[in-house]
């Protein structure tokens, strides 16, 4: 093997990460004096065990049961330095901390999770950051964040509010491109943490469906919204009843729920919104009747990361936007639990202040949504009458 490959592949991998581990032992100011300032650090999952293996290359080549063992007895990581400069020229540095346990270890193994994040935390704590966001199932496994409180120093959010607020827009800015007239807005997974707010928001302006896998639960979140939609609302355990909306919201947790474009409407688009998604079917590549957009992404001017996310260069998930934002504004309080909608409003004016913006104004921007605009008012005059 070169000896780069050998460098790149095995050796400051495996260094870095019994550095993190070490890094739990010592005492802090060590520990703050060899990684740097931070203020922030933000929590996360590999998806699945492609992600272990881009970061670890050699963790293939591990026999089956010894990579289930490291998984579940690995300690947190730090994958990346963070460090953003916005447009008010205010600075934050921080870190990616992963723990080791992918999506689907962490459902079934909620309280060897909460044991992973808390430890997590403890190394956030070490490295002298102030604020910790919690990121993709990190925060539906510890309901919200809300178990976490009072177990860390450290202030803690869930940055449901800034991805709230981002999914709005985009929407918004949908319905507005697509020349949509009282579109049916559906809310897969309503009574979450992220679902129950988009139905308070969007449910004072558009029809709405609210989908949920348990009708007993439906029911009871239908009853306790009522004072919050003002337009008309049809609730559905049954995801066929998603042939009829025009826009579809996936914010679950499930791992196992997989839309494809056949289950839709032609014309009807969908805002992915799940870590892992829950619209990544391939019948979405190929399908020119249905859009699926990736929801909740922020372009971020001014920061760095070379840890690659997937993502397009200086975009992030709206809920470490809302991690770093917290820090420029050196709002040190904990944002946990039941999403408050002033805090929305909030995140969204530290956002313009600071220079982020939604996402899926790129697209627009590279033309994906103009260009399927027409395509799709075509499809839902001739061929959404027939479907
Ligand atoms: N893009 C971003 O920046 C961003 C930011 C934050 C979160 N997220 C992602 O957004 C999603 C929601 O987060 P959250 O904090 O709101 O999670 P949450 O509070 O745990 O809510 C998830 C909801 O999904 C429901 N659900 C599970 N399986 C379902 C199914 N088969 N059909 C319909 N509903 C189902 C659950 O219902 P039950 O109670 O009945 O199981 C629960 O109400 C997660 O995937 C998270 O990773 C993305």
């Amino acid at each position: 093997m070169h000896k780069f490959g050998l460098w790149r592949r095995w050796l400051r991998p495996l260094l870095s990460s019994l550095r993190d581990g070490l890094a739990l032992l010592l005492p802090s100011f060590l520990i703050r004096w060899l990684y740097g300032p931070a203020d922030f650090a933000f929590l996360v999952h590999p998806r699945g065990l492609h992600d272990v293996e881009r970061r670890y290359p050699f963790f293939r080549k591990l026999p089956p049961r010894v990579r289930e063992w490291v998984l579940r007895y690995h300690w947190p990581v730090v994958l990346e330095k963070i460090s953003v400069q916005d447009a008010l020229g205010r600075c934050a540095k921080g870190y990616l901390i992963s723990i080791s346990l992918t999506a689907e270890q962490i459902l079934p193994e909620r309280i060897l999770a909460k044991k992973k994040i808390l430890q997590a935390l403890k190394l956030a704590e070490k490295l002298g950051c102030k604020i910790v966001g919690l990121g993709a199932l990190t925060a539906s496994v510890t309901k919200a964040g809300t178990w976490l409180v009072g177990q860390t120093k450290l202030a803690l959010t869930t940055g449901n509010a800034y991805t709230v607020a981002v999914t709005c827009e985009d929407v918004e800015r949908l319905i507005a491109q697509q020349g949509l007239d009282d579109p049916l807005i559906a809310v897969v997974g309503c009574y979450g943490n992220i679902g129950e707010a988009l139905t308070k928001l969007l449910g004072r302006h558009y029809r709405l469906m609210l989908v949920g896998r348990a009708s007993e639960m439906l029911f009871a979140f239908l009853d306790r919204m009522k004072g919050c939609l003002d337009r008309e609302t049809v609730i559905s355990s049954d995801l066929d009843a998603l042939r009829d909306a025009d826009i579809v919201i996936t914010a679950t947790n499930s791992l196992s729920l997989k839309l494809t474009a056949e289950m839709l409407k032609p014309g009807a688009v969908v805002y992915d919104l799940a870590q892992p998604p829950n619209a990544d079917h391939p019948s979405f590549w190929w399908s020119d009747k249905v859009l699926r957009l990736d929801g909740g992404y922020v372009q971020a001017p001014g920061l760095q990361m070379r840890f690659d996310l997937g993502l397009p260069k200086g975009t992030v998930f709206a809920c470490l936007a809302e991690t770093i934002l917290q820090a420029l504004e050196h709002d040190f309080r904990n944002h946990v639990g039941r999403v408050d909608l002033v805090h929305v409003a909030l995140t969204q004016h530290w956002a313009r202040r600071a220079g982020f913006r939604p996402a899926l104004g790129f697209l627009e921007r590279e033309e994906v949504i103009p260009n399927v605009c027409e395509r799709f008012s075509n499809l839902r005059g001739d061929d959404a009458r027939v479907a």
